[in-house]
Protein backbone atom coordinates (compact mmCIF):
# COMPACT_ATOMS: atom_id res chain seq x y z
CA UNK A 1 0.00 0.00 0.00
CA UNK A 2 1.14 3.65 -0.54
CA UNK A 3 0.67 5.23 3.26
CA UNK A 4 1.17 8.65 4.60
CA UNK A 5 1.93 8.44 8.16
CA UNK A 6 1.65 11.59 9.97
CA UNK A 7 4.20 12.54 13.26
CA UNK A 8 6.16 9.96 11.23
CA UNK A 9 9.21 11.63 12.53
CA UNK A 10 7.59 10.94 16.16
CA UNK A 11 8.82 8.18 18.47
CA UNK A 12 5.99 6.18 17.74
CA UNK A 13 5.58 7.53 14.40
CA UNK A 14 9.23 5.81 13.43
CA UNK A 15 9.17 2.45 14.03
CA UNK A 16 5.65 2.18 12.58
CA UNK A 17 7.34 3.69 9.31
CA UNK A 18 10.32 1.36 10.13
CA UNK A 19 8.03 -1.88 10.18
CA UNK A 20 5.91 -0.70 6.68
CA UNK A 21 8.70 0.18 4.63
CA UNK A 22 10.26 -3.44 6.00
CA UNK A 23 7.34 -5.00 4.89
CA UNK A 24 7.44 -3.43 1.49
CA UNK A 25 4.88 -0.42 1.80
CA UNK A 26 5.58 2.70 -0.19
CA UNK A 27 5.76 5.44 3.05
CA UNK A 28 5.36 9.53 2.78
CA UNK A 29 5.77 10.76 6.11
CA UNK A 30 4.60 14.18 6.82
CA UNK A 31 5.63 15.65 10.06
CA UNK A 32 6.03 19.49 10.72
CA UNK A 33 8.96 18.59 13.32
CA UNK A 34 7.55 21.00 16.16
CA UNK A 35 8.49 17.32 18.23
CA UNK A 36 10.00 14.97 15.50
CA UNK A 37 13.02 14.86 14.36
CA UNK A 38 14.38 14.52 10.59
CA UNK A 39 16.85 11.79 11.59
CA UNK A 40 13.66 9.76 13.00
CA UNK A 41 12.70 8.91 9.00
CA UNK A 42 13.85 5.70 8.21
CA UNK A 43 15.41 5.19 5.15
CA UNK A 44 13.26 3.96 2.78
CA UNK A 45 10.28 6.62 3.62
CA UNK A 46 9.49 9.68 1.43
CA UNK A 47 9.53 12.94 3.94
CA UNK A 48 7.51 15.97 3.33
CA UNK A 49 7.80 18.66 6.15
CA UNK A 50 3.98 19.95 6.27
CA UNK A 51 1.81 20.85 8.60
CA UNK A 52 -1.87 19.35 9.34
CA UNK A 53 -3.37 22.63 8.99
CA UNK A 54 -1.90 22.91 5.41
CA UNK A 55 -4.46 21.60 3.23
CA UNK A 56 -3.01 22.60 0.07
CA UNK A 57 0.02 20.89 0.72
CA UNK A 58 -1.99 17.81 1.90
CA UNK A 59 -4.13 17.29 -1.16
CA UNK A 60 -1.04 17.81 -3.30
CA UNK A 61 0.79 14.95 -0.99
CA UNK A 62 -1.96 12.64 -1.53
CA UNK A 63 -2.35 13.15 -5.82
CA UNK A 64 1.33 13.39 -6.08
CA UNK A 65 2.19 9.87 -4.16
CA UNK A 66 -1.19 8.25 -4.74
CA UNK A 67 -1.79 7.71 -1.18
CA UNK A 68 -3.87 4.45 -0.57
CA UNK A 69 -4.81 4.74 3.48
CA UNK A 70 -3.73 7.30 6.53
CA UNK A 71 -1.87 6.86 9.58
CA UNK A 72 -2.26 9.65 11.70
CA UNK A 73 -0.18 10.23 14.81
CA UNK A 74 0.81 13.74 14.67
CA UNK A 75 -1.00 15.75 17.85
CA UNK A 76 -0.08 17.55 20.80
CA UNK A 77 0.18 15.06 23.39
CA UNK A 78 1.38 16.48 26.63
CA UNK A 79 -1.60 16.14 29.45
CA UNK A 80 -0.94 18.64 32.02
CA UNK A 81 -0.16 21.34 28.77
CA UNK A 82 -3.60 20.14 27.48
CA UNK A 83 -4.87 21.25 31.17
CA UNK A 84 -3.38 24.91 30.90
CA UNK A 85 -3.65 25.17 27.55
CA UNK A 86 -7.27 23.58 25.46
CA UNK A 87 -6.74 25.58 22.92
CA UNK A 88 -3.85 24.43 21.42
CA UNK A 89 -5.38 20.89 22.01
CA UNK A 90 -8.55 22.09 20.03
CA UNK A 91 -6.64 22.80 17.29
CA UNK A 92 -3.93 20.60 17.01
CA UNK A 93 -5.80 17.44 17.65
CA UNK A 94 -9.44 17.95 16.31
CA UNK A 95 -9.06 21.42 14.19
CA UNK A 96 -5.90 20.06 12.11
CA UNK A 97 -7.35 16.54 11.85
CA UNK A 98 -10.18 17.97 10.47
CA UNK A 99 -8.37 19.62 7.90
CA UNK A 100 -6.76 15.84 7.32
CA UNK A 101 -10.00 14.31 7.51
CA UNK A 102 -11.36 16.82 4.63
CA UNK A 103 -8.51 16.57 2.73
CA UNK A 104 -8.61 12.92 2.81
CA UNK A 105 -12.18 13.40 0.90
CA UNK A 106 -11.55 16.24 -1.78
CA UNK A 107 -8.24 12.94 -2.60
CA UNK A 108 -10.60 9.99 -2.57
CA UNK A 109 -8.37 8.92 0.42
CA UNK A 110 -10.88 6.86 1.98
CA UNK A 111 -8.97 4.62 4.84
CA UNK A 112 -7.30 6.40 8.53
CA UNK A 113 -5.64 4.13 11.54
CA UNK A 114 -5.41 6.85 14.44
CA UNK A 115 -3.39 7.01 17.27
CA UNK A 116 -6.21 6.93 20.24
CA UNK A 117 -5.06 6.81 23.74
CA UNK A 118 -6.24 5.73 27.48
CA UNK A 119 -7.15 9.15 28.41
CA UNK A 120 -10.30 8.98 26.51
CA UNK A 121 -11.77 6.72 29.17
CA UNK A 122 -10.61 8.75 32.29
CA UNK A 123 -11.10 7.66 35.33
CA UNK A 124 -12.43 4.14 34.51
CA UNK A 125 -15.17 2.33 37.23
CA UNK A 126 -13.67 -1.36 36.55
CA UNK A 127 -10.54 -2.97 36.00
CA UNK A 128 -9.06 -4.23 32.89
CA UNK A 129 -10.69 -1.49 31.06
CA UNK A 130 -12.99 -3.20 27.66
CA UNK A 131 -13.50 -1.01 24.91
CA UNK A 132 -17.00 -1.00 26.03
CA UNK A 133 -15.95 1.38 29.04
CA UNK A 134 -17.37 4.78 29.37
CA UNK A 135 -15.49 7.39 28.28
CA UNK A 136 -15.27 10.44 30.59
CA UNK A 137 -12.17 12.08 30.10
CA UNK A 138 -10.68 14.26 32.73
CA UNK A 139 -8.28 16.28 30.34
CA UNK A 140 -8.35 17.93 27.15
CA UNK A 141 -5.85 16.05 25.80
CA UNK A 142 -8.26 12.36 26.62
CA UNK A 143 -11.37 14.85 25.28
CA UNK A 144 -9.38 15.70 21.92
CA UNK A 145 -9.10 12.64 21.25
CA UNK A 146 -11.98 11.56 21.65
CA UNK A 147 -13.83 14.08 20.06
CA UNK A 148 -11.52 13.28 16.73
CA UNK A 149 -12.60 9.90 17.37
CA UNK A 150 -16.22 10.92 16.84
CA UNK A 151 -15.50 12.77 13.85
CA UNK A 152 -14.45 10.10 12.27
CA UNK A 153 -17.53 8.21 13.02
CA UNK A 154 -19.32 11.04 11.46
CA UNK A 155 -17.34 11.21 8.69
CA UNK A 156 -18.27 7.88 7.86
CA UNK A 157 -21.96 7.85 8.25
CA UNK A 158 -21.59 11.01 5.65
CA UNK A 159 -18.61 9.80 3.33
CA UNK A 160 -18.12 6.46 3.99
CA UNK A 161 -14.46 6.90 5.70
CA UNK A 162 -13.19 3.70 7.19
CA UNK A 163 -11.31 4.44 10.21
CA UNK A 164 -9.17 2.19 13.04
CA UNK A 165 -9.41 4.04 16.42
CA UNK A 166 -6.24 2.38 18.50
CA UNK A 167 -6.06 3.64 21.94
CA UNK A 168 -2.72 2.97 22.97
CA UNK A 169 -1.69 2.67 26.81
CA UNK A 170 1.68 3.52 27.63
CA UNK A 171 4.56 3.21 24.98
CA UNK A 172 7.35 1.87 26.09
CA UNK A 173 11.07 0.67 24.25
CA UNK A 174 12.83 0.85 21.21
CA UNK A 175 13.78 -0.70 18.29
CA UNK A 176 17.36 -0.37 17.22
CA UNK A 177 16.95 2.35 14.68
CA UNK A 178 14.50 4.17 16.43
CA UNK A 179 13.73 5.51 19.96
CA UNK A 180 12.43 8.13 22.54
CA UNK A 181 13.55 11.58 22.14
CA UNK A 182 11.22 14.07 23.61
CA UNK A 183 11.74 17.68 24.57
CA UNK A 184 10.29 17.98 27.59
CA UNK A 185 10.34 14.13 28.53
CA UNK A 186 7.36 12.74 30.40
CA UNK A 187 7.32 8.99 30.32
CA UNK A 188 8.39 7.15 33.14
CA UNK A 189 11.18 4.85 31.24
CA UNK A 190 13.04 7.27 29.70
CA UNK A 191 13.11 9.59 32.56
CA UNK A 192 13.98 6.77 35.20
CA UNK A 193 17.17 5.90 32.31
CA UNK A 194 18.13 9.01 31.98
CA UNK A 195 18.46 9.57 36.21
CA UNK A 196 20.33 6.41 35.42
CA UNK A 197 22.62 8.03 33.18
CA UNK A 198 23.15 11.42 35.70
CA UNK A 199 21.11 13.24 32.75
CA UNK A 200 18.96 13.99 35.80
CA UNK A 201 19.47 14.42 39.73
CA UNK A 202 16.38 11.88 40.67
CA UNK A 203 13.62 10.34 39.53
CA UNK A 204 10.31 11.39 41.33
CA UNK A 205 7.48 9.13 42.46
CA UNK A 206 4.00 11.07 42.19
CA UNK A 207 2.91 9.54 45.44
CA UNK A 208 3.24 6.13 46.95
CA UNK A 209 -0.14 5.63 49.18
CA UNK A 210 -2.47 4.40 46.19
CA UNK A 211 -4.06 1.21 47.51
CA UNK A 212 -1.79 -0.83 45.32
CA UNK A 213 0.71 -3.30 46.85
CA UNK A 214 3.65 -1.17 46.54
CA UNK A 215 2.09 2.36 46.86
CA UNK A 216 2.99 3.73 43.81
CA UNK A 217 0.63 4.16 40.58
CA UNK A 218 0.43 0.64 37.86
CA UNK A 219 0.30 1.24 34.18
CA UNK A 220 0.26 -1.23 31.25
CA UNK A 221 3.06 -0.76 29.10
CA UNK A 222 3.66 -1.73 25.24
CA UNK A 223 6.44 -2.41 23.54
CA UNK A 224 6.81 0.33 20.46
CA UNK A 225 7.28 -3.44 18.34
CA UNK A 226 4.19 -4.80 19.36
CA UNK A 227 2.24 -1.57 18.77
CA UNK A 228 3.80 -0.51 15.63
CA UNK A 229 2.79 -4.47 14.33
CA UNK A 230 -0.86 -3.62 15.49
CA UNK A 231 -1.20 -0.84 13.29
CA UNK A 232 0.01 -2.74 10.07
CA UNK A 233 -3.50 -5.31 11.00
CA UNK A 234 -5.26 -2.14 11.74
CA UNK A 235 -4.90 -1.50 8.13
CA UNK A 236 -6.29 -4.54 6.65
CA UNK A 237 -9.57 -4.49 8.78
CA UNK A 238 -10.14 -1.11 6.98
CA UNK A 239 -10.96 -2.62 3.72
CA UNK A 240 -13.88 -4.32 5.22
CA UNK A 241 -14.92 -2.01 8.29
CA UNK A 242 -14.08 0.74 11.13
CA UNK A 243 -13.27 -0.60 14.46
CA UNK A 244 -11.57 0.71 17.79
CA UNK A 245 -9.38 -1.23 19.68
CA UNK A 246 -7.27 -0.82 23.24
CA UNK A 247 -3.60 -1.66 22.87
CA UNK A 248 -1.73 -2.74 26.37
CA UNK A 249 -0.36 -6.00 27.16
CA UNK A 250 -2.52 -6.47 29.94
CA UNK A 251 -1.40 -8.84 32.72
CA UNK A 252 -0.68 -7.22 35.84
CA UNK A 253 0.87 -4.12 34.96
CA UNK A 254 3.73 -2.54 36.69
CA UNK A 255 4.07 -0.55 39.36
CA UNK A 256 6.23 2.85 39.66
CA UNK A 257 8.60 1.20 41.58
CA UNK A 258 8.90 -2.21 39.43
CA UNK A 259 9.49 0.18 36.86
CA UNK A 260 13.14 2.10 38.58
CA UNK A 261 13.87 -1.69 40.14
CA UNK A 262 13.90 -3.32 36.46
CA UNK A 263 15.97 -0.21 35.18
CA UNK A 264 18.29 -0.45 38.24
CA UNK A 265 18.79 -3.96 37.21
CA UNK A 266 19.16 -3.75 33.26
CA UNK A 267 21.44 -0.83 33.64
CA UNK A 268 23.46 -1.62 36.60
CA UNK A 269 23.67 1.81 37.76
CA UNK A 270 22.11 3.92 40.86
CA UNK A 271 19.08 5.61 40.20
CA UNK A 272 18.25 8.14 42.46
CA UNK A 273 14.83 8.89 43.43
CA UNK A 274 12.70 11.56 45.35
CA UNK A 275 9.34 11.26 46.96
CA UNK A 276 6.37 13.95 45.26
CA UNK A 277 2.86 14.69 46.06
CA UNK A 278 0.36 12.39 44.03
CA UNK A 279 -0.75 13.91 40.82
CA UNK A 280 -4.74 15.12 40.24
CA UNK A 281 -6.34 12.86 38.51
CA UNK A 282 -3.78 10.04 38.09
CA UNK A 283 -5.62 6.90 38.36
CA UNK A 284 -4.08 4.17 40.82
CA UNK A 285 -4.24 1.08 38.02
CA UNK A 286 -4.93 1.60 34.39
CA UNK A 287 -4.85 -1.60 32.55
CA UNK A 288 -5.83 -2.59 29.06
CA UNK A 289 -8.23 -5.61 27.79
CA UNK A 290 -6.37 -5.98 24.23
CA UNK A 291 -8.77 -9.46 23.74
CA UNK A 292 -10.87 -7.50 21.27
CA UNK A 293 -7.64 -7.04 19.06
CA UNK A 294 -6.61 -10.21 19.54
CA UNK A 295 -9.57 -12.19 19.17
CA UNK A 296 -10.66 -10.41 15.75
CA UNK A 297 -6.91 -9.38 14.13
CA UNK A 298 -4.43 -11.87 15.55
CA UNK A 299 -2.75 -9.26 17.67
CA UNK A 300 0.00 -10.68 20.14
CA UNK A 301 2.50 -8.90 21.92
CA UNK A 302 6.03 -10.23 21.40
CA UNK A 303 7.47 -8.21 24.27
CA UNK A 304 5.64 -8.17 26.79
CA UNK A 305 8.24 -8.48 29.84
CA UNK A 306 9.46 -4.97 31.58
CA UNK A 307 12.98 -6.16 31.50
CA UNK A 308 12.79 -6.88 27.52
CA UNK A 309 11.02 -3.42 26.99
CA UNK A 310 13.52 -1.33 29.71
CA UNK A 311 16.50 -3.02 27.78
CA UNK A 312 15.83 -1.77 24.38
CA UNK A 313 15.03 1.53 25.57
CA UNK A 314 18.70 1.42 27.22
CA UNK A 315 20.58 0.27 24.23
CA UNK A 316 19.35 2.55 22.09
CA UNK A 317 19.72 5.51 24.46
CA UNK A 318 23.59 4.43 24.47
CA UNK A 319 23.61 4.34 20.87
CA UNK A 320 21.87 7.99 20.89
CA UNK A 321 23.34 9.22 23.99
CA UNK A 322 21.97 12.79 22.68
CA UNK A 323 18.73 11.57 20.84
CA UNK A 324 18.66 11.72 17.14
N1 LIG B 1 3.66 7.86 23.61
C1 LIG B 1 2.60 7.27 24.17
O1 LIG B 1 2.72 6.52 25.15
C2 LIG B 1 1.22 7.50 23.61
C3 LIG B 1 0.12 6.95 24.29
C4 LIG B 1 -1.15 7.14 23.75
C5 LIG B 1 -1.32 7.83 22.56
N2 LIG B 1 -0.26 8.37 21.93
C6 LIG B 1 -0.47 9.10 20.67
O2 LIG B 1 0.39 8.55 19.69
C7 LIG B 1 0.83 9.54 18.78
C8 LIG B 1 2.33 9.53 18.69
O3 LIG B 1 2.88 9.73 19.99
P1 LIG B 1 4.43 9.98 20.18
O4 LIG B 1 4.76 9.69 21.59
O5 LIG B 1 5.16 9.31 19.09
O6 LIG B 1 4.46 11.57 19.97
P2 LIG B 1 5.58 12.48 19.31
O7 LIG B 1 5.36 13.87 19.84
O8 LIG B 1 6.92 11.86 19.44
O9 LIG B 1 5.18 12.46 17.76
C9 LIG B 1 4.18 13.29 17.22
C10 LIG B 1 4.70 13.86 15.92
O10 LIG B 1 3.70 14.67 15.32
C11 LIG B 1 4.30 15.85 14.79
N3 LIG B 1 3.25 16.88 14.76
C12 LIG B 1 2.56 17.40 15.80
N4 LIG B 1 1.67 18.30 15.37
C13 LIG B 1 1.78 18.35 14.01
C14 LIG B 1 1.11 19.07 13.00
N5 LIG B 1 0.16 19.98 13.28
N6 LIG B 1 1.47 18.87 11.72
C15 LIG B 1 2.44 17.97 11.40
N7 LIG B 1 3.11 17.25 12.31
C16 LIG B 1 2.77 17.44 13.62
C17 LIG B 1 5.45 16.15 15.73
O11 LIG B 1 6.47 16.92 15.13
C18 LIG B 1 5.94 14.74 16.09
O12 LIG B 1 6.95 14.30 15.22
C19 LIG B 1 0.23 10.86 19.28
O13 LIG B 1 -0.94 11.11 18.55
C20 LIG B 1 -0.10 10.57 20.73
O14 LIG B 1 -1.18 11.35 21.18
C21 LIG B 1 1.01 8.22 22.43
Amino acid sequence: MRVLVTGGAGYIGSVVTEQLVNDGHDVVVYDNLSKGHRGAVVDGADFVEGDLHEADKLRQTFTANRIDAVIHMAASSLVGESVEKPAKYYHNNVVAGLVLLDAMHDCDVHRIVFSSTAATYGEPESQPIFESAPTNPTNTYGETKLAFERAMHWYEKAHGLRYASLRYFNAAGASEKCGEDHDPETHIIPITLQAATGKRPHVEIFGEDYPTADGTCIRDYIHVIDLARAHILALDVLSERSAIYNLGCGGDGYSVRDVIETARRVTGNEIPVRMGQRRAGDPAVLIASSDKIKSELGWQPQFQDLGVIIESAWKWMQSHPDGY
